[in-house]
């Protein structure tokens, strides 16, 4: 047998096999997700969710200062609010006193280089769970859309770098990018969902902010996971109307779709590892199923392959920890 082509050769030692990788992962790409919750010294356990709490401002600042220790840079906030708070309008998010615009500025003050990214949408905020207005069963999009640049407008007042439409709603971008600019904030950034699907593997983070849909589901607006193409006309609109960056979400059953953006967009392209796929590593370790580092490492880097520039993640301090320790 005579065999002339022999990959393995590239693969014989760490060294050769680290000389070849094609795929490096910078902690600087990695966006750690924070969930707000009002009061002093608060760190609530999210059950689905292990290593993950909300937490009170001022243990906010704790923990950005110790992903700023590890050298995460990038936070995406959410506000988890008493069911009290919410409304048909989600009124409590143009509150410019409210728990996220509060606790940006107090960031904002302490850790004058990092970069803010705030969650725009009205599900934290709405009575009936839901990303918009809903009237008479239905979600309305333009009186949505108009309360999504009100509240960018905050958002950006209170320091937001970026700020990150999660609703699918059509036309929120360009709404948003005239409503920044109106009011001065020509330099605040929009990250948009844009392919944002209709997905299962959303569950523990709506346990975190308290707020699945009280009634149906959300598949007027998010993406049906049987498209594609339809992810491309939702890039290319969210271009044309403004977007710096745009996102897929979630990340693993639609590695597909990030290298599909990727190959039809010259903005930075983000993908959201969501919270179910976070809880299915924590769960599987637990049960012995499979080695949580290991999976996190691989799922993290196959997210890079498929051609995110940008990862938000749950694991992200625990990834920094270990691309500290294994930087070669
Ligand atoms: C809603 C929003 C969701 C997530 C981020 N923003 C959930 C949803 O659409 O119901 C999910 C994030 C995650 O699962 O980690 N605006």
């Amino acid at each position: 047998m005579r065999i002339t082509q022999r990959p393995r050769r590239n693969r014989a030692t760490a060294a050769l096999r680290e000389m070849v990788a094609e795929t490096d992962l910078r902690v600087s790409q990695l966006v750690l997700p924070l969930f707000l919750v009002s009061g002093k010294n608060e760190r609530q356990g999210i059950s689905s969710m292990p290593g993950i709490y909300r937490l009170s401002p001022d243990l906010i600042l704790e923990e950005v200062a110790k992903a700023v220790s590890l050298g995460v840079k990038t936070f995406d906030l959410f506000p988890a609010l008493p069911e009290a708070m919410k409304d048909q309008f989600g009124k409590e998010s143009l509150n410019p006193q409210g728990l996220l615009p509060t606790t940006l500025r107090m960031i904002r003050d302490k850790f004058p280089d990092v970069t803010l990214i705030s969650d725009v949408a009205l599900d934290p905020y709405s009575s009936d769970g839901h990303d918009g207005v809903v009237r008479d069963g239905k979600i309305i999009n333009d009186e949505t859309v108009e309360i999504l640049a009100k509240m960018s407008v905050v958002h950006a007042e209170a320091g937001a770098d970026i700020v990150s439409p999660s609703d699918m709603m059509d036309g929120r971008v360009g709404a948003i990018r005239e409503a920044l600019d109106q009011s001065g904030f020509e330099n605040t950034g929009i990250l948009s969902y844009s392919a944002k699907y209709a997905s299962s593997f959303y569950g523990p983070f709506r346990e975190a902010l308290d707020s699945a849909p009280k009634f149906g589901d959300k598949k007027t607006y998010q993406m049906d996971f049987r498209n594609a193409r339809e992810a491309l006309r939702e890039i290319e609109l969210d271009e044309l109307e403004g977007a710096d960056m745009v996102m897929v979400k979630p990340a693993l059953s639609y590695l597909d779709i990030i290298s599909l953006v990727k190959s039809h967009t010259n903005l930075p392209v983000a993908a959201y590892n969501v919270s179910g796929e976070y809880g299915l590593i924590k769960a599987g370790a637990k049960a012995g199923i499979i080695d949580e580092t290991r999976a996190m490492v691989e799922t993290l880097y196959s997210i890079r392959r498929a051609g995110a520039d940008i990862i938000f993640t749950y694991f992200a301090l625990q990834m920094a920890e270990w691309l500290r320790n294994n930087q070669k």
